[in-house]
């Protein structure tokens, strides 16, 4: 009787987050792969889950050379079934011949609004054109159709902004509950990390956080402070932490973490640190809130992307747990990560991860990868 009363006691204990997270890649699937519908070189991933519950999945299709500059056209595939079936590429942006021309990006779920946005950059280098701006697509109707561009620089002033890449988000606990916060970096002497917030439902965007390098305006020289590509993750504590690229590797060759604990306001040089079990080559990485327990994937090496990792913390991104997981070992380059609220016990077991990946080179394909957080058990 006592025995039985125990294991009664025991049994709501027995939840997925105190099974010894065991990754297996469940599923993997080409999603985009460089020359397919003529298209140069896909690149800049990104994926998340609509409020439907449906996947989305972008990429840049760089029409006619592999460089940051250049003409594209935002792709977009769509899965309905949590990623076992994809729908044909379709576009959300063609920006035409332009020499400078659309550049991903950030998307950013409106649960509350029930919409998905997706903010991106045009002109982004200044290459045959002025000014950069930042621009805004929504979708109402679960990924299917997006609305006409929207220009927020008329909003945010007129700067080199770059959303991202990866996803923004909705802060779920206060302080400032339901905001909308997009973080993304500054070019070149303006580097650094900037948000944008919206509080009513991405109609209206202001500045907020800046994380500015360092000397600020002004020409880089190696291992100046130069914090980069960015994501954002909103903790369980209402704060913000942000996993962010060390582009010209300030004091180690490994991730640098800002947090705001006013709603995407600041980012308190105080509260800034850097992560050095998180080496990194200076390049877009994925970081995740799952049920307590934080993900990080990115090309794990000092010097080369390659060595795609899967690494998770039980303490909020303060530590890391020793077995990380190898998703490839070859060229890997931008990553994005998504999941389903955990409300069915089925949601709880997987994580989505969408990556740069090659043979030789990391802008052969983009790949979809389905993660069992359990399965190598
Ligand atoms: C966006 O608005 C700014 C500010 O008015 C303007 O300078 C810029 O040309 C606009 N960009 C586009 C693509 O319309
Ligand atoms: C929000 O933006 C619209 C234009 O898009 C403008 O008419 C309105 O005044 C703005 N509202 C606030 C509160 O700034
Ligand atoms: C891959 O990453 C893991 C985790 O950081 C590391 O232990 C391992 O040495 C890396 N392998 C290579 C070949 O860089």
């Amino acid at each position: 009787m006592a025995a039985l009363f125990l294991l009664l006691l025991a049994a709501p204990l027995f939840s997925c987050a105190s099974v010894k997270i065991n990754p297996l890649v469940l599923d993997e699937q080409v999603l985009w792969m460089s020359g397919q519908d003529s298209v140069f070189t896909y690149r800049i991933p990104l994926l998340t889950f609509t409020p439907k519950g449906s996947l989305l999945a972008f990429a840049e299709a760089r029409k006619e050379s592999a460089r940051d500059y250049g003409s594209k056209f935002i792709a977009t595939r769509r899965s309905t079934d949590k990623g076992a079936t994809w729908s044909q590429m379709s576009f959300i942006r063609d920006d035409g011949s332009d020499l400078d021309g659309v550049n991903l990006g950030s998307v950013v779920v409106d649960e509350k609004a029930g919409t998905v946005i997706l903010i991106y950059t045009v002109c982004f280098h200044l290459y045959h054109c002025s000014p950069a701006s930042t621009m805004m697509v929504e979708s109402k109707d679960d990924g299917l159709s997006w609305g006409s561009p929207k220009n927020l620089s008329l909003q945010i002033g007129v700067m080199n902004f770059a959303p991202g890449p990866g996803t923004g988000l909705q802060k779920r606990y206060e302080p400032n509950k339901d905001r909308l916060v997009v973080c993304g970096h500054g070019t070149i002497e303006g580097d650094g990390v900037f948000c944008i917030l919206s509080d009513n439902n991405g109609k209206n965007w202001t500045n907020g956080a800046a994380l500015k390098s360092i000397p600020f305006n002004q020409p880089k020289k190696l291992q100046d402070f130069n914090p980069d590509e960015c994501q954002p993750v909103e903790m369980q504590d209402g704060s913000i932490y942000i996993n962010v690229r060390n582009q010209n590797n300030y004091h180690c060759r490994c991730r640098i973490v800002a947090r705001s604990f006013d709603g995407g306001m600041t980012l308190p040089i105080d509260d800034m640190y850097f992560d050095y079990e998180l080496v990194d080559p200076a390049v877009a990485a994925a970081a995740h809130l799952k049920d307590g327990v934080m993900f990080f994937v990115n090309p794990s090496s000092e010097h080369h992307r390659v060595n795609l990792t899967l690494r998770w913390s039980l303490t909020n991104g303060k530590s890391w747990e020793r077995n990380a997981f190898q998703i490839w070992h070859g060229p890997s380059g931008y990553s994005c990560m998504t999941s389903l609220n955990s409300y069915s016990g089925e949601d709880k077991k997987y994580i989505f991860i969408i990556y740069e990946k090659g043979k030789k080179d990391i802008d052969e394909s983009i790949l979809f990868a389905k993660i069992h957080l359990y399965g190598g058990l």
